[in-house]
């Protein structure tokens, strides 16, 4: 209504009063999605969102997404502030990753090169050689394997054995997961393409293997966005979080977008496949940064130096 435009015309005028730049990842709400498109800023994919970031020429950014995003930001770009709409936006994979028990993970296997994907804190990326998004995964890990490199692989147990099965590389995997993509169910999605049979199959990489390997394409958010775009089929089943659907509806708008089966989506639930962390994220929290400052990401420095040598390996090996 009125609240909501006036709001939105507020944190217009701020982001440009306090130079300031929005960077949203696509599961957060479509508003934010579109106010950072409207304002210069960006929506993307994790591995978009840290190179944006830190291209961007702003002092300040402000990063819709969960708090390793932002946590990103700030490792690449220490001389800009960077804030968060709400700072208890986190990820069941950075939870499931204790940088302690990863310590200790670390110094059981000193023969391997540590691969910890983007969903981790800062602490946990001060401890790895190389960072990772489902962007670029796939590549990083197979120029290792070809340098005869053996792995560690952190947090995400679905994302690391879909990489050792393409990749073919020696991988010892943590066990985590992420409680949106873990809830995609095979044979659900299996009955849904008997009903779509010219659908085509998009899931993200943290889906478990009975769902990957029903997929047509595997792939990060921007990935499944670039095929629903491109792709010559008129219908797309789309695991990954349902949030991703208002960039497909506006870039694809001629495509029929189905969402993929959840234990719970199939009958009762109507947005099950949502991460609750993403959807903390709100307008009145962005104004908040803008207004009071509020939500801003602090890492210590020397744990900030540490994690950014992984974090600039991934953005120079994907430039
Ligand atoms: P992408 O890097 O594909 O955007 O994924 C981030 C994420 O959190 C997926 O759940
Ligand atoms: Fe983490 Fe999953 Fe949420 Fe992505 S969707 S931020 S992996 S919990």
């Amino acid at each position: 209504g009125s609240e909501k435009a006036a709001v939105i015309a507020r944190i217009k005028k701020l982001l440009v009063e306090k130079d300031a730049a929005l960077v949203a990842h696509y599961y957060v709400d479509g508003d934010i999605q579109d106010l950072a498109m409207e304002t210069g800023g960006y929506v993307a994919d994790s591995l978009e969102m840290a190179r944006f970031g830190k291209n961007h020429s702003a002092k300040n950014l402000i990063v819709a997404g969960v708090r390793f995003m932002g946590e990103s930001a700030k490792i690449l770009s220490p001389e800009k502030r960077v804030f968060m709409p709400d700072l208890d936006a986190t990820c069941s994979l950075d939870l499931g990753c204790d940088a302690s028990d990863f310590a200790a993970f670390r110094a059981a296997n000193p023969d391997r090169v540590v691969v910890v994907y983007a969903n981790t804190s800062a602490a946990v990326k001060a401890q790895a050689d190389w960072m990772v998004t489902s962007s670029c995964a796939l590549a990083i890990v197979h120029q290792l394997k070809i340098e005869g490199k053996k792995i560690l692989w952190a947090p995400d147990r679905h994302l690391g054995r879909y990489i050792q099965e393409q990749t073919g590389a020696d991988m010892l995997l943590w066990n985590g997961a992420c409680i949106v993509h873990d809830e995609f169910k095979a044979v659900e999605l299996e009955m849904l393409k008997a009903a779509h049979p010219n659908a085509m199959i998009l899931v993200h990489p943290e889906s478990p293997q009975a769902v990957v390997d029903l997929a047509d394409v595997v792939g990060s958010t921007s990935a499944m966005i670039k095929a629903v775009v491109e792709g010559t089929a008129t219908e797309y089943i789309v695991a990954t979080d349902n949030g991703i659907l208002h960039r497909m509806r506006q870039l694809a708008p001629n495509k029929k977008l189905i969402e993929a089966p959840t234990a719970g989506n199939s009958a009762t639930c109507k947005s099950c496949a949502h991460c609750p962390w993403m959807a903390m994220n709100g307008l009145q929290g962005i104004l908040n940064c803008l207004e009071n400052a509020s939500g801003e990401i602090f890492i210590e420095e020397p744990i900030r130096v540490q994690a950014l040598g992984c974090v600039e390996r991934m953005l120079d090996f994907t430039k």
